[in-house]
């Protein structure tokens, strides 16, 4: 894993949020993206070489709504930056790890995603991502 890409941060009103956290880091995010086929809407700040990703949910079976309400507004995941995402679900998988995509999907920001189980992985939600050239 090459780097902390993002950190995900569940919100839930993404308007307010992004207003909040454009103060806290002193300058604004750079995008705004829906991905309809995880029910999420997400805004984007670089800080850094890495990320904060906001996530919102747009729709009510969302694994954000979800997680919302479960818990509370926070961290919602961790996402390391890989080269090969193939090659490193491969790794884990044979490191014991839990891998709840094994397909990598399309994620926000031109990303090929996997995520790992939280419960292989110290309660911890870890996102793989991979640039889509
Ligand atoms: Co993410």
């Amino acid at each position: 894993m090459r780097k902390i890409e993002h950190l995900g941060i569940a919100v839930k009103d993404l308007e307010k949020s992004k207003l909040l956290f454009a103060k806290l880091l002193g300058h604004d995010s750079y995008k705004t993206e829906e991905v309809e086929s995880e029910g999420v809407k997400t805004e984007f700040f670089m800080i850094g070489e890495s990320k904060i990703e906001l996530l919102e949910a747009t729709k009510e079976n969302s694994a954000i709504a979800k997680y919302l309400e479960k818990k509370s507004e926070g961290i919602h995941h961790i996402a390391f930056a890989v080269d090969n995402i193939e090659e490193e679900v491969e790794r884990l998988k044979s490191e014991g790890f839990e891998i709840l995509n094994e397909t990598p999907k399309k994620g926000a920001d031109n990303k090929l995603v996997v995520f790992l189980h939280p419960k292989s992985t110290n309660g911890v939600l870890v996102e793989l991502c991979q640039d889509i050239s």
